[in-house]
C-alpha cells in the first residue's frame, strides 16, 4: 500500500540531522537515565520539510507526568525568528497547495488517516507516556484524529460551490470556496492528537497552509504526528511545526497577525488567552476560531434512570482526571433525589482507581497533564474553599502519606490528584462560575426543573451540557432552553463525535465550530463569481426586466356564498 523509505537511526553525536529532510532521517536518541529504560529523543521543529533546531539553540524537555524522572525528549524552544521562518515557509507553499486539486489534497489526508491506523498503538503509547491519559482514552483521542482524516478525505471530492441563476440574461453566477492563506494553529495538550487534526485537516483540505505551535506539554506526540503527516505525500511547507511555550512561540505566532503574516488563527485553550487572540485578530480583520473554557452543567431529574445517571456524572467529572474542556463542572441535582443520588455517586468516587495506565490495569484516571496543571488545579481547589462550598471528598495532591484507597503505585513518581467533590454550592459563589480543570465537581441542589435549567444557564460559559431525565417534555425544554453549543440527553457531558459541530457560546468561544462539514466555513471564504456572456454592460438591479401585475375584472368573492 505504501512506498517505503529507509530512514537512518542516529544515536546522538556522530551526525547532525539539523536541516535534514524529515523523510530521509530517522529518530535521533539522546543519552538518558530514564528509570524505565524508555528512550529520550532529540526533537526538532519541522519547517519546509526540514528538521530545524531553534536558531539560538535553546531547548526544553518533555517529561512523563506519571513518572517525572522519565524524560521523553528535548525540543527546540522556538523564538520569534523561528516562528517567522515557519510562517515564511507556509506563505511560500501556499500558492501551489491552493492550486492542487481538492480531491488530491483529500487523497493525501486519506493517506494520513491510513498511516495513523498503521501506527496507532505506538502513537497511543506515546500520548499516554507524555500526558498521562489512560491507554483507553489515548486510543480514543488518536481514533478521533483518524476519523477526522477519513471524513475529510472525501470532503476533498465535495468542497462544493453553487451555480446560481442571474437576474440578467446571458450571464452566469457561481460560488467557490477559497482558502484563507496561512493558518496559525495553537492547541492545548489534553487532546494532543484529536484537536490539532480537527484544525489542520480541514485547513489543508480547503487549500490553506499551517504553522502549528505544539503544546508545551506534548511536543513528542506532535513531532511524531507531524512526521507521519509528511509521509502521506504532503508537500514541504504545507504544515510547519514549531515547539515552545505558549508565552513564547505561541505569542509570537499571534503577534505575527499584527505584522500581516497570518490569515487565520485557530486556538483551543483558556478563555483569557482566547479573548486576547480575538482582540488581535479582530483589529486586523483576521479570522479566528476560538474553542475556550467550559463550566459544563449536568442536570439530574427524578425520572432519570439512577444507575445510568450516576455512571454518566462520575465519568463526566472524573474521566480524563477532569481535564477535558467538556468535563462536568456543576452537577445540578433535583432535591427529591439528591440524597439517594449523592450516596451512590460518593460510593463510586471513593472507589476511584488512579495510577499510571502504562503500568496498571483498570485505572480510571492518571496524573495531571503536567506539573503546571497541578499548580493551577490546587489554586482552583483553594477557590472552592474560599467560596464557602462544603468539601465532601478529596485531599489535594496524592502523596505516599496522603493517598486514597484506590491509588496504585508510588505517588512520589508523578503528579496525581485526589478526586474532589464540593457540595452546597450556590449561584453566588465563585466556584459556581469558574472552570476547574482537574478532578473536582461542584454540586448544586435544584428546587424543580425551571430552577435546574436556570442554574444550568447561569454560568458565564456555554460549551457542553447534559440532562438525565425520562420525561420527554423536560428533555425537550432542556434541549431548547440551554445556552450551550453541545447539549446531551441521558448522556455525560463529554464524548462529542468527530463529525458533529464542536464548540460553544458565551465565554466558551466566538461561535466558530470545529469538525464535520461546519468547520469548512472557518477555513474558507466564499468567492462569488459572475460571468457576463452577453458582450455588453448589463446593470444589475437597473437593467432587469420588470414584470408588472395585470389585474382582470373578476369578482372572486362572488364564488363564495357568504
Ligand atoms: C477538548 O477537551 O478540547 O467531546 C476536546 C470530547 C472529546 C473532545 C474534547 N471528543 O470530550
Amino acid at each position: 500500500m505504501f512506498k517505503r523509505r529507509e530512514a537512518s537511526i542516529h544515536d546522538g553525536d556522530d551526525t547532525r540531522p539539523d536541516m535534514a529532510q524529515v523523510l530521509s532521517t530517522g529518530l535521533e536518541f539522546l543519552e538518558h537515565n530514564n528509570p524505565n529504560g524508555n528512550p529520550c529523543v532529540k526533537g526538532y521543529n519541522i519547517i519546509n520539510g526540514e528538521l530545524r533546531q531553534a536558531s539560538d539553540g535553546a531547548t526544553f524537555k518533555s517529561t512523563n507526568p506519571a513518572w517525572l524522572d522519565d524524560c521523553l525528549g528535548e525540543f527546540p524552544l522556538s523564538n520569534e525568528a523561528d516562528v517567522h521562518e515557519a510562517l515564511a515557509a507556509a506563505r511560500d507553499a501556499f500558492p501551489d497547495w491552493a492550486a492542487t486539486p481538492a480531491p488530491t489534497r483529500g487523497q493525501i489526508i486519506g493517506n494520513m488517516g491510513r498511516l495513523l491506523m498503521e501506527h496507532k498503538d505506538a502513537i497511543v503509547a506515546i500520548e499516554t507516556r507524555e500526558i498521562g491519559k489512560t491507554l483507553k482514552e489515548s486510543a480514543g483521542s488518536v481514533q478521533e484524529a483518524i476519523d477526522t482524516c477519513l471524513f475529510f478525505q472525501s470532503e476533498g471530492r465535495r468542497l462544493y460551490g453553487q451555480t446560481v441563476n442571474s437576474e440578467l440574461p446571458d450571464k452566469e453566477l457561481f460560488t467557490y470556496r477559497r482558502p484563507l492563506g496561512v493558518c496559525g494553529i495553537i492547541n492545548a495538550c489534553n487532546f494532543p492528537a484529536a484537536v490539532p487534526f480537527w484544525k489542520m485537516i480541514p485547513a489543508i483540505m480547503c487549500g490553506n497552509t499551517c504553522v502549528w505551535k505544539s503544546p508545551q506539554d506534548a511536543p513528542l506526540l506532535s513531532f511524531a504526528l507531524a512526521r507521519i503527516m509528511h509521509e502521506s505525500g504532503l508537500p514541504n511547507g504545507v504544515i510547519n511545526l514549531v515547539h515552545g511555550k505558549g508565552r513564547g512561540a505561541g505569542q509570537y505566532l499571534v503577534d505575527a497577525v499584527d505584522k500581516g503574516m497570518v490569515n487565520k488563527i485557530s486556538f483551543t485553550g483558556s478563555t483569557a488567552v482566547g479573548k486576547m487572540i480575538g482582540e488581535v485578530c479582530g483589529r486586523n480583520l483576521v479570522s479566528a476560531s476560538l474553542e475556550l473554557g467550559g463550566k459544563n452543567p449536568l442536570v439530574i431529574m427524578p425520572s432519570a434512570n439512577m444507575e445510568n445517571a450516576v455512571e454518566g456524572a462520575y465519568w463526566a467529572g472524573f474521566g480524563t482526571a477532569g481535564q477535558r474542556c467538556t468535563s462536568l463542572g456543576n452537577l445540578i441535582i433535583h432535591q427529591d433525589i439528591y440524597d439517594e443520588f449523592m450516596s451512590k455517586l460518593m460510593a463510586k468516587v471513593e472507589g476511584t482507581v488512579i495510577g499510571d495506565s502504562l503500568r496498571n490495569e483498570g485505572v480510571l484516571y492518571g496524573p495531571m497533564l503536567s506539573e503546571k496543571y497541578a499548580v493551577d488545579f490546587l489554586k482552583d481547589l483553594g477557590m472552592c474553599e474560599t467560596s464557602g462550598a462544603t468539601k465532601l471528598y478529596g485531599k489535594g495532591r496524592i502523596t505516599n502519606d496522603n493517598k486514597p484507597a484506590g491509588f496504585l503505585g508510588d505517588a512520589a513518581e508523578g503528579v496525581y490528584m485526589w478526586p474532589h467533590v464540593y457540595a452546597d454550592v450556590t449561584e453566588d459563589m465563585e466556584c459556581f462560575h469558574e472552570e476547574i480543570f482537574g478532578p473536582a465537581i461542584t454540586v448544586v441542589k435544584a428546587k424543580d426543573f425551571v430552577h435546574a435549567l436556570h442554574l444550568a444557564n447561569a454560568s458565564p460559559y456555554g460549551l457542553s451540557s447534559a440532562i438525565y431525565t425520562n420525561d420527554r417534555l423536560e428533555a425537550y425544554r432542556f434541549k431548547t432552553g440551554i445556552k450551550a453549543g453541545m447539549p446531551g440527553i441521558n448522556n455525560s457531558t463529554t464524548g462529542a463525535e468527530a463529525h458533529l459541530p464542536f464548540g460553544g457560546v458565551k465565554g466558551s468561544g466566538n461561535g466558530t465550530r470545529e469538525s464535520g462539514i461546519w468547520v469548512i466555513e472557518a477555513y474558507s471564504y466564499w468567492h462569488a463569481v459572475n460571468d457576463e456572456l452577453s458582450g455588453k454592460l448589463q446593470l444589475a438591479q437597473m437593467d432587469v426586466d420588470e414584470i408588472e401585475i395585470e389585474e382582470a375584472e373578476v369578482d372572486w368573492t362572488a364564488l363564495s356564498n357568504g
